[in-house]
């Protein structure tokens, strides 16, 4: 069975980080989002990968997964983003009449997805979705279960009456492509795949589902990103190529090559990635840092630092933050104490 992977939307909930990164490629534990669900789609038996993207992310997608892994993927490109039963149109020349598994880019599953494939590769179904029981269901797609079937499906509904959120994980058979093009757009001017998978309901298909013990997060929102981070941070294992001097670490800790920790505490787990410099500072739990980052004299936890950042003097624990690549971050050391911000269009400060 083929893969599809989605990652054709705008991210507008993650601006301003997603005007210079797509969010399936922000680093979660200095990887990126989506090399963990390609990771997980590997894993599970599926050889032949398309990712979907648009005109303006397709090269940075290239970039960045060429560097991950030896494999390459279908790059298909989805000319607006429309909605996700928009998006997996552009696919159906790649997936060819095919049964095939579709992964929404920005989500996280901690689960062997081997049983689902293996059991949709051979079943009736028409397509199967994967349900998680949340507390806040009418954030998602929500399915209502009746006689252990499906008996109905509705996107983001005001008030939920099952707790059953549809996680973006699905199988699907070609049927998929016919009910995408059958239905309208729903009030928010997106074709909703919730829609499509009900419009296959209604028109008499077979859909199954599985119910998720593990974990899955959908990753829209900056705490999402921030939640993402610490779920990754919780498993990784000590390994330190770089170097450290006159700094009392405790907690596991990823040191790449070329960094160094100068006088410095450091509470893992943190991962800290190549030619990395920290002085004179405290680093806490749950931080990722990434390459050519330099921190002096500084506090900072439960953040993640992308490249090519400079922070000095911030005695203030920075926490729960995302700071964008090459991002110039300054205390006020000895100086008058006022902000000065210069930060672009729908930043964030919160002081
Ligand atoms: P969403 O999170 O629903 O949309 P978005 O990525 O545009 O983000 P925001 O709401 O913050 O603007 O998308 C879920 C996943 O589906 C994500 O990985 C992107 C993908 N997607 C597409 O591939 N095409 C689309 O037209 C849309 C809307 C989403």
């Amino acid at each position: 069975m083929k893969g599809l992977i989605l990652c054709g939307g705008k991210g507008t909930r993650l601006n301003p980080i997603t005007y210079s990164i797509p969010k399936q490629l922000i680093p979660i534990g200095n990887k990126p989002l989506i090399a963990y669900t390609i990771e997980l789609l590997l894993q599970s038996g599926i050889e032949e990968i398309g990712i979907l993207v648009n005109d303006y992310n397709k090269a940075v997608f290239q970039q960045v997964l060429d560097t991950y892994f030896d494999k390459k993927f279908h790059y298909l490109v989805q000319e607006e983003p429309k909605g996700i039963a928009h998006g997996l149109l552009f696919a159906e020349e790649f997936i060819n009449g095919e049964r095939f598994i579709m992964v929404l880019g920005d989500n996280s599953f901690d689960f062997d997805l081997k049983g689902f494939v293996q059991d949709f590769k051979t079943s009736e179904k028409n397509a199967k979705i994967l349900l998680k029981e949340v507390e806040n269901p009418e954030r998602f797609g929500v399915a209502y279960i009746g006689d252990n079937r499906i008996i109905d499906l509705e996107e983001k509904p005001k008030t939920a009456f099952s707790n059953w959120a549809i996680t973006g994980l699905y199988g699907f058979d070609k049927n998929i492509f016919k009910a995408s093009k059958e239905i309208q757009p729903s009030k928010r001017g997106e074709y909703e795949i919730t829609d499509a998978i009900k419009w296959l309901l209604q028109n008499g298909y077979d859909i199954g589902y599985e119910k998720l013990s593990g974990k899955w997060r959908d990753v829209g929102e900056p705490n999402d990103v921030i939640e993402e981070n610490i779920d990754k941070l919780s498993n990784i294992e000590d390994h330190i190529e770089g170097e450290v001097v006159n700094s009392n670490i405790s907690g596991r800790m990823i040191l790449k090559e070329g960094s160094a920790i100068y006088n410095s505490i450091i509470r893992g787990p943190v991962v800290i990635g190549e030619n990395t410099i920290i002085k004179n500072s405290y680093i806490g739990p749950y931080t990722s840092i990434g390459n050519r980052v330099k921190i002096e004299m500084s506090n900072l936890e439960n953040s993640i630092i992308l490249g090519s950042c400079n922070i000095w003097g911030v005695e203030h624990p920075i926490d729960s933050s995302i700071i964008g690549e090459g991002s110039v971050i300054r205390g006020n050391k000895g100086m008058k104490k006022t902000h000065r911000l210069v930060v672009g269009r729908n930043s964030r400060v919160y002081l």
